[in-house]
């Protein structure tokens, strides 16, 4: 198994809880949230400068959307913005008195985007899974998900990768491009407590799966057949998202939280909330926008 190679820190720890890195290649930036800290983030690796914009309420996640823009999972919203001020144009509501919010997302070959609800306490299956069509429909595809987290495709489009925080597990499933729904459910790897708990994922130009490890100070690179690749380590515990971006795809960025650490453990960790970014000498493939 193969170690990491360079770590750089790219933006400081600014982050309550940073996750969803997105590589938007229209406008050359990388797209990531402050969940719990409701900002919305920008970086441009050409300038170094990272723009912030303050969002009404947390945010889940963003995805790119074809033309520019982006969509977003907001705390109990799905929605569509073209500018970078805060403003958005809500497209559903989701579990409007659920005691949930949104997380993860991301976005399917055919440009439908897909983003699920966690229980806030993490302890119950009251979340789900929803995917959000170009002309605006929605459906729950999947229920009984307590933290619905990292969602990534297979090469071919037909296995869809996903994690419910709480199952310690990375699953896999047979996934229908035409419709847009799943089926056969499957562990592809299981966690024990002490690796830490499965977070954000993503596939590479290998088809091989990248999974962020909340407590477990790292991202690993498994084979699609689910066999550990190589671990990459981070100078903080709460490791929560990787995406690969860059012109060339080739810079895998990670995020990290502050939440959950004690005062000592973030004296200890300095750099928690940062993102990161790291050389792996692996690329990645180009992301899937959202055609609404
Ligand atoms: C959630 C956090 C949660 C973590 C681990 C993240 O995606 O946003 O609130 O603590 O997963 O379950
Ligand atoms: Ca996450």
């Amino acid at each position: 198994m193969k170690a990491s190679g360079r770590v750089d820190v790219v933006v400081p720890a600014v982050a309550v809880l940073g996750e969803g890195p997105v590589w938007d290649a229209t406008q050359r930036r990388l797209i990531w949230v402050d969940i719990e800290g409701c900002t919305l983030h920008r970086y441009d690796p050409v300038s170094r400068e990272d723009q912030t914009v303050t969002t009404s309420g947390r945010i889940g996640c963003a995805a790119p959307r074809r033309g520019g823009g982006l969509v977003l999972a907001m705390e109990h919203t799905l929605a569509v913005t073209d500018r970078f001020d805060g403003d958005v144009e809500v497209i559903a509501t989701v579990e409007p008195a659920a005691p949930t919010r949104m997380n993860d997302g991301n976005c399917d070959s055919a440009g439908r985007f897909y983003a699920g609800t966690m229980a806030l306490d993490e302890r119950a299956p009251v979340g789900a899974l929803y995917r959000l069509d170009p002309d605006g429909a929605v459906e729950r595809i999947l229920g009984d998900v307590t933290v619905s987290n990292g969602i990534d495709w297979s090469l071919d489009g037909e296995t869809m990768f996903y994690v419910d925080s709480a199952s310690q597990s990375v699953d896999a499933f047979d996934f229908d491009v035409t419709a847009g729904r799943i089926s056969n459910r499957r562990p592809l790897v299981r966690f024990t407590v002490d690796e830490g708990i499965p977070d954000g994922l993503t596939v590479d130009a290998e088809g091989c799966v990248w999974v962020a490890l909340w407590g477990g100070s790292s991202v690993r690179r498994y084979t699609s057949g689910g066999e550990l690749e190589r671990v990459v380590r981070l100078p903080a515990q709460h490791i929560t998202s990787a995406a690969f971006g860059g012109d060339l795809l080739d810079e895998l960025y990670v995020t990290s939280a502050r939440e959950g650490l004690s005062e000592s453990e973030l004296d200890a960790q300095p750099e928690a909330g940062a993102l990161f970014r790291c050389r792996t000498g692996i690329v990645g493939r180009a992301q899937h926008v959202y055609a609404g």
